[in-house]
């Protein structure tokens, strides 16, 4: 018998606390792909995905043991206030985890929440149609993605090594989903000073290297946060302080002292 994994049967859809309306796939293409046609307040999990997206038309591995999980929110109203979108919902994942005891996560622009040097969540916010925008998150719990790729060896962190308890994956999407909630209302009452000021304990001032679209010049220095547009503010090494909006950055690296240290 041909299994199809572009049309998985749901193991389970149920509402949840907050109004989510929960589909609990199995093996999918991508989580994000299985929300875009679904209404706001949808949220889509599933065990593994095939083709899993990362940004900048990365592969994301998803291992059984992850968390996996997209999330479709409402973007009404201007398009601006939405360009926080992605900054927000990092901040609510954020949030989450610290509600559960870890500490010493952090934010790497934009989204990524990085244990020192190593990936412990990444979010991908995609538009697939007007007035919606699916918030796909990865989270590695108790999944060994470096087993799939090796070359993930001591980049990555699961949440399972971190906590000495560490919740149920299904009790971690439910305070995932929570904070998305709160965090969109921050954006949908335009509250952008105060989502800049949450997220401010969340950024560290590490040595960066920006690489700016559309012609792939580089800026080196320190990150500086984000202004109250959510821009990112870089400290260069030589030259005045610059806000660069995310359409300008096409990609941020952190600097390892080996990387900053010139002979
Ligand atoms: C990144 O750091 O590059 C973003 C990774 C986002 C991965 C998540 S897993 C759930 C959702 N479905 C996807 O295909 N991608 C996101």
């Amino acid at each position: 018998m041909r299994t199809n994994v572009d049309a998985p049967v749901p193991t389970s859809t149920s509402p949840l606390a907050e109004g989510w309306s929960l589909h609990e796939l199995d093996s999918v293409d991508s989580t994000n792909r299985r929300a875009a046609p679904l209404p706001a307040w949808s949220a889509v999990t599933a065990r593994t995905q095939t083709a899993g997206r990362g940004r900048h038309d990365r592969r994301w591995v998803s291992d059984t043991g992850g968390l996996w999980l997209s999330a479709v929110l409402p973007t009404t109203g201007e398009f601006e206030r939405w360009s926080l979108l992605p900054l927000a919902a990092g901040l609510g994942v954020c949030q989450a985890l610290t509600s559960f005891g870890l500490a010493g996560h952090r934010l790497r622009w934009p989204n990524d929440i990085m244990i020192g040097p190593t990936k412990l969540a990444g979010l991908l916010v995609e538009r697939f149609r007007p007035a919606t925008a699916v918030v796909g998150i990865g989270i590695n719990y108790d999944n060994r993605p470096e087993a799939d790729d090796p070359g993930l060896t001591g980049t990555v962190a699961r949440l399972t090594d971190l906590l000495h308890v560490a919740p149920a994956r299904h009790v971690l999407r439910d305070a995932v989903l929570t904070a998305l909630r709160h965090a969109h209302r921050l954006l949908a009452a335009d509250r952008a000073a105060d989502l800049v000021e949450q997220l401010s304990p969340y950024w560290r001032r590490l040595p960066v290297r920006v690489t700016l679209r559309p012609d792939g010049a580089q800026l080196d220095g320190h990150f500086a946060g984000v202004d109250p547009a959510g821009r990112l503010l870089l400290k260069t090494d030589h030259g005045s302080p610059r806000s660069l909006a995310p359409h300008e950055v096409e990609l941020l690296r952190e600097l390892s002292s080996t990387d900053t240290d010139r002979p």
